[in-house]
């Protein structure tokens, strides 16, 4: 009898409920198709061509530092950076022939970076993209002994592993940094912000970069002048810019970081 009473009711409102639903869907209808787009389109591409789009806004006027174009995702830049660090033949190289190569060119850097007073033997340093460490390594040699590397490729214990873009540091950690892979940002304006968070007030970073040449195809930006860079970092002086010949770059650029206000 109940049985009975329930399936007469259910065949009574069936047409009514299934109406009710399609006048609502339709009435949904612009509410899914805006839905829709926000959920499938490429978020994480909208958020780093907006960020690289401020980084270059930012500059003076865009014509001196320019992002390249192509890279469809961060991912595809992080994999090319990737492919060239990994490479088992090089580094090999990077091991043995470049070593003794390297390190003692970088360690004159530091030597005369110390005799300007920007750096010192109890400045905690980092080295910002330094692969094996030849420049941690010369760090060291000079005196600096408190020095690591940073590289997406770790190789301990001169190099931790990390992103300078993310940089896996506190802020105000370090009294200098050094960098000689600027063209490897994929977003300067990121790149320098970590700088500027992980310095100490008053810390130093110094950027060697290639002005007059166009840099390798694993780089990630063009840089034509210095003032891109000074407008990048917001929050320190220029100390000095200067010619210098490292390993195909040109030009040392040095700033100090502000004290708080
Ligand atoms: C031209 S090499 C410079 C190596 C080293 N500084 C030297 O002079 O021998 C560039 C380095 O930057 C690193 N690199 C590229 N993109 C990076 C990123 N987003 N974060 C950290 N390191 C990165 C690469 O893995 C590579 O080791
Ligand atoms: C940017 O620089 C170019 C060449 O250096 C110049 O022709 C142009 O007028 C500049 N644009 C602005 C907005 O300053
Ligand atoms: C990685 O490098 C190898 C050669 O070392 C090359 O054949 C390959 O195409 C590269 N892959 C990417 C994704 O760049
Ligand atoms: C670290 O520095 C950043 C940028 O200067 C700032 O936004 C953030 O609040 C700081 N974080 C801490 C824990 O102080």
């Amino acid at each position: 009898m109940s049985n009975m009473h329930v399936g007469m009711n259910v065949t009574l409102t069936k047409p009514f409920i299934l109406r009710c639903f399609i006048i609502s869907l339709f009435l949904s209808l612009p509410f899914f198709l805006f839905l829709f787009r926000h959920l499938f389109s490429p978020q994480q591409h909208h958020r780093h061509v907006s960020i690289a789009a401020t980084a270059t806004t930012t500059n003076n006027n865009n014509s001196n530092l320019r992002i390249r174009p192509g890279y469809s995702s961060y991912d595809a830049y992080i994999q090319r950076q990737l492919n060239k660090t990994l490479n088992p033949r090089l580094r090999k190289i990077w091991t043995t022939r470049d070593w003794n190569r390297k390190i003692p060119v970088f360690a004159r850097f530091f030597e005369e970076l110390k005799e300007k007073k920007l750096l010192d033997k109890n400045s905690k340093a980092l080295c910002i993209g330094a692969r094996v460490g030849q420049e941690v390594e010369a760090l060291r040699r000079v005196g600096v002994w408190d020095s690591v590397g940073m590289d997406l490729v770790p190789y301990p214990p001169l190099v931790v592993k990390g992103d300078f873009h993310n940089q896996p540091f506190e802020n105000g950690t370090f009294d200098f940094e050094f960098s000689n892979v600027f063209d490897h940002a994929l977003y300067p304006e990121r790149f320098v912000a970590e700088i500027e968070r992980t310095l100490k007030p008053n810390g130093v970073c110094v950027l060697h970069v290639a002005l007059s040449r166009r840099a390798d195809k694993f780089s990630a930006n063009d840089l034509y002048s210095v003032e891109p860079l000074v407008a990048l970092f917001k929050n320190s002086a220029l100390v000095h810019v200067r010619d210098v010949d490292g390993f195909g770059l040109d030009t040392e650029v040095a700033f100090r970081k502000n004290t708080l206000r």
